[in-house]
């Protein structure tokens, strides 16, 4: 048994590296998010992630059912710690140790999960959280490394903070990324924190997300945030810039080269397109956007000031419902795949710009092909009530200016926020009611390009299903073990 275990972990580990040899060059990095309110079962979601090939994942939280998916696989993992617990981990060297006890350590066994980075906090340093986390990032970052250090995994896991890209800048007296700097009020802790990142090998991590320069500028000029060229490129001394990616990486090396670090190893850990919820985030911009960045992500051509290929984590997985929308309603459609895990478009992740498929996620589960909508034969006053309760309680981003559902009638909207709410609290009757106002049909009500979802099963009956599969494998196994022992 333990001749055949040992031949097996040779052709595995000759495997791994004939793989790796293989791959890599296409190594393409994913954030999976978990603010839905209906989780696909997370094996199902890791063996997807490994037949695209996708190798690198990005997670916002020591999430144990995701984790223990990707046991035994080598996808190689950034787990972050969540804000809210940055003060407590800078106050208290004890609870950081006890997080990597039980979030890192115990998964870093041969044949577990290959953690390689722990990111400490998202964003911290954002200009909408008044300053909340500036003292606490950089004592939490020492904390979290020393643990690890103590845990013997300091050379493997590394502690690193992903960046909001609006921490630096280049002024609008000369707004080229060679005139690049830390903002002055952020420029301090920052560096500190930079400082720390690079004498401990460690990456600097920044979230670039061109989509939002368009949102947030009618003027912007829509090109110039693809990477098809533009004929408004912005010239920097010698150098055309042609998208603004570029152009903001490269405000951060020019800032990180002014501050004394020019051969920092940076990250892009989140960039990506929405599909939905603003007249730019449909599924034609995604594509075009995401599949240029890949091209040139793994192109090796890198940015006017640094050559080479770029490394990127995209944004995001799966598209999240249960979303803050404050930043706006595309917040929740950035996923490569929708709810349930089907891909949007096709996309080439080796970047060669040809029409390869992605695989959807298998075997997914639905609920009962029925759907909650508008009775015709109804009439009442309240209906914008009923709607605004249901949109309140699911999610109607769909249905706003620019976005896939915009064209409905009154009657539309209404029969599409019914069916949101009736999906999300898992198709109970009483949940097809508002006063009498809604039926149940199993006519699919979609028109177009506006679809209306039936949700993926979930809840008791999935955690029933993997509790016994669970059992069953549990009985095999102590049944093997019995044999064996025989
Ligand atoms: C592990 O991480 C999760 C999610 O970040 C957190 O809720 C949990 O408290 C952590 N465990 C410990 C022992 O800190
Ligand atoms: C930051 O300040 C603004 C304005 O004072 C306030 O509305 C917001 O809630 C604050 N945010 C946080 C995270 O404290
Ligand atoms: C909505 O209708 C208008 C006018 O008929 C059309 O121009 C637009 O493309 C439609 N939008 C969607 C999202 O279908
Ligand atoms: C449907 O709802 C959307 C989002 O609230 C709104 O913009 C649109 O005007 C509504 N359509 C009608 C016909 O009332």
């Amino acid at each position: 048994m333990s001749k055949v275990g040992e031949c097996n972990c040779v052709v595995m580990a000759l495997l791994l590296v004939f793989l790796t040899v293989v791959v890599s060059g296409s190594s393409i990095g994913l954030n999976w998010g978990t603010m839905t309110t209906h989780q696909l079962p997370p094996e199902k979601v890791v063996q997807m992630l490994t037949d695209n090939g996708f190798d690198r994942l990005k997670l916002f939280e020591a999430d144990e059912r995701i984790l223990g998916a990707l046991t035994g696989t080598d996808i190689e993992v950034m787990l972050a710690i969540p804000n809210y617990m940055l003060k407590e981990m800078s106050e208290d060297p004890d609870y950081a140790a006890s997080w990597v006890d039980a979030n890192v350590t115990s998964y870093c066994y041969n044949g577990g999960v290959n953690i390689k980075y722990v990111a400490v906090g998202n964003e911290p340093f954002l200009k909408a959280y008044n300053g909340t986390y500036l003292q606490s990032t950089l004592p939490a970052l020492r904390n979290v490394q020393q643990a690890l250090d103590h845990a013997g995994l300091g050379s493997q896991v590394k502690c690193t903070v992903p960046f909001n890209a609006d921490i630096y800048y280049s002024p609008d007296s000369n707004p080229v990324p060679s005139a690049g700097d830390f903002r002055p009020e952020l420029r301090d802790p920052a560096i500190e924190i930079i400082q720390f990142l690079y004498t401990n090998n460690a990456p600097f991590v920044v979230n670039i997300y061109p989509f939002l320069s368009l949102y947030n500028n009618a003027y912007f000029p829509v090109d110039y945030a693809f990477f098809d060229g533009t004929n408004k490129p912005l010239k920097d001394g010698g150098s055309l810039y042609t998208n603004v990616f570029d152009a903001n990486l490269d405000t951060l090396i020019w800032a990180l080269d002014k501050s004394g670090y020019p051969d920092m190893k940076v990250l892009v850990g989140e960039v990506g397109w929405p599909t939905d919820g603003d007249k730019n985030a449909n599924i034609q911009n995604a594509k075009r956007f995401n599949q240029g960045l890949l091209q040139h992500a793994l192109s090796g051509n890198g940015t006017p000031a640094r050559k080479g290929k770029i490394d990127i984590y995209l944004f995001s997985l799966i598209d999240e419902n249960a979303k803050s929308i404050a930043p706006g309603s595309f917040e929740r459609h950035w996923g490569l795949f929708e709810y349930d895990g089907k891909p949007k478009y096709e996309l080439d992740l080796a970047g060669r710009q040809e029409n390869t498929g992605l695989t959807p996620v298998e075997g997914v589960e639905y609920m009962n092909k029925r759907w909650c909508v508008l009775d015709p034969d109804a009439i009442g006053p309240d209906i914008p009530d009923s709607i605004d309760y249901a949109c309140s309680l699911s999610d109607c981003t769909a249905l706003g200016y620019g976005s896939s559902c915009n064209n409905l009638s009154v009657q539309g909207n209404a029969s599409y926020a019914f069916n949101m709410y009736y999906q999300v609290y898992n198709q109970r009757s009483w949940d097809c009611d508002f006063s009498g106002l809604a039926m149940i049909t199993e006519e699919d009500p979609s028109v177009g390009d506006c679809q209306f979802p039936v949700m993926i099963a979930h809840g008791t009956s999935v955690m029933l299903h993997g509790g016994i599969l669970c059992l069953l494998h549990k009985i095999v196994r102590g049944f093997i073990l019995f044999m064996f022992l025989l």
